[in-house]
């Protein structure tokens, strides 16, 4: 039998369905309210808001557990590669031996980027932020790729999936290379998915370029434990404008421009930054001062979230690496005793435990790509790379459900009622 959540409202008594998903909160469905009762819900920023069925990402933010189609993502992070995570975030299931090496060979033939795309970066300022670039390029990606913009098509969405995948760490190296006034690699499709994108950003066409397999399996954990967030802001924005038809190239700019935002994934940029400023172990309290004073806009950046209410598993995995690579690289940062310290000291202070606020995916993640050689501004670059994956899949779970439509909230008005416009000249 239908569970069932009464609601009484000056119009009446009225009974909502109450939908079980295989595990997580319940979740009412109020589809029917307004037609019923005449009024709306309020729930600005989503925060107890479903907005969509999904199989692919559960969070329990209260324990900390993140999975992908079930698989715990530590063990996706230990065990898995960035391939296999993409063919099981896209299809459900993680791939036989046969179908990982389709899926890896058909990726690898869709890494380069028309020929004409390249004359875009030119129109770029040099100093241009890479985010600006990818924003641009991604979306320009539907005026080269009119064979993949059906939506209504399957075969051609995953078209589309497969040339956002594999072009994505092209554009991004690129866009690195702009910046630095260095001719642009073409992919080698011999290496792994990471190696190639390592080559593309630090190789030269003059010498040959060796990966370290360290830094490539860092990369490998980072890309992975960014794949996917469930319906987040920017995977939100993705959903949103694919709502209304429009096509993947076009969806995947929009959730770039979303995950800019220093509160999402402009975060770890952010939070490297505020590791250097601070500078020293001696000036953290200060700092943890400025971010308890509700008259400072000041946070901890890397700190914080609005899903997990308990440490950030991918954090866990992301202080591990990056103790390994710095260590591997033979580089001591002082900014890492910093981070230890921070991490530590905002533990155990009551403010933060109080409201629940841990270290979140980016607190480390910049060290680690400060350390792999990569310049601040293209961290943020590097998660729209690895969030791709869970974007187009989120976006094909959207067109393919018959219940989805187009993405339209409603408000609570309060602004001015009906009046007469007045004339320019009569207006005292
Ligand atoms: N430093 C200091 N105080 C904080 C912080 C922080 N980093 N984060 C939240 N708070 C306080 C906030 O002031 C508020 O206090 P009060 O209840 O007294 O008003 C309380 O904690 C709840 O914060 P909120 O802003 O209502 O929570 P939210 O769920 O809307 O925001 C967040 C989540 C991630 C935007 C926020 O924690 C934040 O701004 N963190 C810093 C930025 C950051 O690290 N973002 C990366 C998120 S993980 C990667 C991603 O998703 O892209």
């Amino acid at each position: 039998m239908t569970k069932t959540v009464n609601l009484t409202t000056t119009g009446g008594d009225y009974a909502y369905p109450l939908l079980e998903g295989s595990v997580g909160p319940d979740v009412i469905d109020i589809r029917k309210l307004y037609g019923q009762t005449g009024q709306f819900t309020y729930d600005p920023g989503f925060t107890s808001t479903a907005s969509c069925q999904s199989a692919i990402t559960y969070i329990d933010g209260d324990e900390g557990v993140l999975l992908h189609r079930g698989y715990p993502i530590d063990q996706l992070a230990e065990q898995s590669t960035f391939m296999e995570v993409a063919y099981l975030l896209l299809h459900g299931d993680l791939p036989k031996q046969k179908e990982l090496d389709e899926f890896t060979y058909t990726i690898s033939r869709h890494t380069m980027l028309h020929e004409q795309l390249a004359t875009f970066y030119r129109g770029f300022r040099r100093d241009a932020h890479p985010m600006a670039i990818m924003c641009g390029v991604v979306g320009a990606l539907s005026a080269f790729y009119h064979d993949s913009t059906d939506i209504t098509d399957p075969q051609q969405r995953l078209v589309a999936s497969h040339r956002l995948i594999a072009k994505m760490p092209t554009i991004a190296a690129m866009a690195y290379k702009y910046s630095i006034g260095q001719p642009f690699l073409y992919p080698d499709n011999s290496l792994s998915y990471t190696g190639n994108f390592l080559r593309m950003t630090f190789g030269v066409p003059a010498e040959p370029y060796e990966v370290n397999p360290i830094i490539e399996n860092a990369m490998r954990r980072i890309f992975i434990l960014h794949a996917d967030h469930e319906q987040n802001a920017s995977t939100s924005t993705v959903r949103l404008a694919g709502s209304s038809g429009a096509n993947p190239f076009a969806c995947i700019a929009a959730g770039i421009a979303c995950l800019w935002g220093p509160a999402h994934g402009g975060a770890n940029e952010a939070a490297l930054n505020m590791l250097r400023e601070i500078g020293n172990v001696k000036r953290i309290p200060e700092y943890i001062a400025r971010a308890k004073d509700k008259n400072d806009p000041f946070r901890l950046m890397g700190f914080g979230h609005r899903v997990y209410k308990n440490y950030d598993p991918r954090a866990k995995v992301m202080q591990a690496t990056a103790e390994e690579v710095l260590k591997e690289l033979n580089l001591s940062d002082p900014v890492l005793d910093v981070a230890r310290e921070l991490e530590q000291i905002a533990l155990h202070d009551d403010y933060f435990v109080e409201k629940k606020l841990y270290p979140n995916v980016d607190f480390y993640s910049g060290i680690i790509l400060n350390a792999i050689g990569f310049p601040t501004e293209m961290f943020t670059a590097l998660f729209a790379l690895a969030r791709t994956v869970g974007w187009v899949a989120q976006w094909n779970e959207m067109i393919s459900d018959p219940e989805q439509k187009i993405g339209r909230p409603r408000q609570l008005y309060v602004g001015a009622t009906q009046r007469e416009y007045v004339p320019v000249a009569a207006r005292g």
